[in-house]
């Protein structure tokens, strides 16, 4: 039998234990196997390209487990009422092959991006960072505003979007942490002024310049979450020449990430190797420090693990016959034999 995780399943999950600890604990996991980085078989995304977006399938394993994101970007869904991004993955065991979790990818991509956000900001950012401006307030802002406050004490958020409503939406749900100083602003550069941290989390099919370097101020750290695909980017890339540039998984970032504009010598750290010690992150507390992150199959690979463990401990999930069962594993043929019409549910 398979586990089936729904969105709901995921959401009863943050009910029990509070988005703070779910957060957390992703970080946690997501941290430890960026720590275990050379165990894995790793890859860049396969994408599929079309006029209005892509649809990614984003692959890795250790010895024990292997897993898969299905994951899409289509800047204009929400005209038609579908989100930007949309994801399920599957956690299978390397051993037999067997798929031991589907699960939904959706709310539980914007959680590990926000998470390993977080990871990422934990050694990049200056110490004491309490401001951030979040420039982008769409589906996955709420979980990118509140990993940085829970988990990281950011205490102040400056908002920017191009469209209000987005805006007005995100500062209504952020009243879930009361702590929590929220100024919608009227424009990017009043809201990244002064600011510790910059998270860009826009959607666009284009080569944007959300960021120049004229706003760039000393010792800032860039959180550059919307640049993930090629041809899409936030960051002027004279951003980039003036910050030191971290990245997951430099063979994908190179290709997806707002790195895509330099050239190909153009140097970047991967993270896990701050993480591990092996490289400087921050050095001095002037230092511009740049995320460039495309999300890697790594996040999920933590992120279904942990799922399903906190699933099966609140017992959630639904065992789905997803691979037929048989008495005689060489007899798939009598799989079709006592086949009964399953109708739909309305
Ligand atoms: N790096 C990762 O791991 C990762 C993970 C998930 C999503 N993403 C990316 O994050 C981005 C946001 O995703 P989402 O689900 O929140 O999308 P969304 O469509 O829900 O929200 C995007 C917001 O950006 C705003 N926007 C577009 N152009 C802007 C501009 N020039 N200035 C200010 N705001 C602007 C839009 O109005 C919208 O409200 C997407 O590009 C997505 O591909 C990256």
């Amino acid at each position: 039998m398979t586990t089936l995780l729904t969105p709901n399943d995921i959401a009863c999950i943050v009910a029990a234990h509070g988005l703070p600890a779910v957060l957390e604990r992703l970080e946690t996991a997501i941290t430890a196997d960026f720590l275990r980085w050379p165990e894995f078989d790793k890859v860049a995304r396969v994408a599929a390209h079309s006029s209005t977006g892509v649809i990614e399938l984003m692959p890795v394993a250790d010895a024990v487990h292997y897993s898969f994101k299905y994951v899409n970007g289509h800047p204009g869904n929400s005209r038609l009422g579908l989100p930007t991004v949309m994801a399920f993955g599957v956690l299978a065991d390397v051993a037999t092959g067997r798929p031991v979790v589907l699960s939904e990818l959706t709310l539980t991509t914007a959680m590990r991006t926000a998470a390993t956000s977080v990871m990422a900001a934990r050694v990049l950012a200056r110490r004491g960072s309490r401001s951030m401006a979040l420039i982008g307030n769409g589906a996955q802002s709420e979980f990118q505003a509140l990993a940085f406050h829970h988990l990281l004490g950011i205490d102040t958020l400056r908002l920017y979007d191009t469209d209000a409503r987005a805006g007005a939406k995100l500062l209504r749900n952020l009243h879930v942490a009361p702590g929590l100083r929220v100024q919608v602003c009227a424009d990017i550069a009043s809201a990244v002024r002064g600011a510790d941290i910059v998270t860009t989390v826009t959607a666009d099919k284009r080569n944007a310049v959300i960021i120049d370097a004229g706003l760039l101020e000393a010792g800032m750290h860039l959180n550059a979450v919307g640049g993930d695909c090629p041809g899409k980017t936030e960051l002027a890339p004279g951003v980039l020449q003036a910050a030191r540039v971290f990245v997951e998984y430099e063979p994908q970032t190179r290709i997806e990430g707002d790195s895509q504009q330099m050239a190909s010598d153009f140097a970047v750290t991967e993270l896990w190797q701050v993480l591990a010690g092996r490289a400087a992150g921050r050095l001095t507390a002037d230092d511009i420090t740049v995320f460039d992150s495309v999300g890697f199959a790594l996040e999920d690979f933590s992120a279904l693990r942990l799922m399903a463990k906190l699933a099966a401990d609140l017992g959630l999930g639904q065992h789905v016959h997803l691979i037929p069962t048989l008495d005689n594993p060489k007899d798939l043929f009598s799989q079709l034999l006592p086949a009964q019409p399953q109708r739909r549910a309305a």
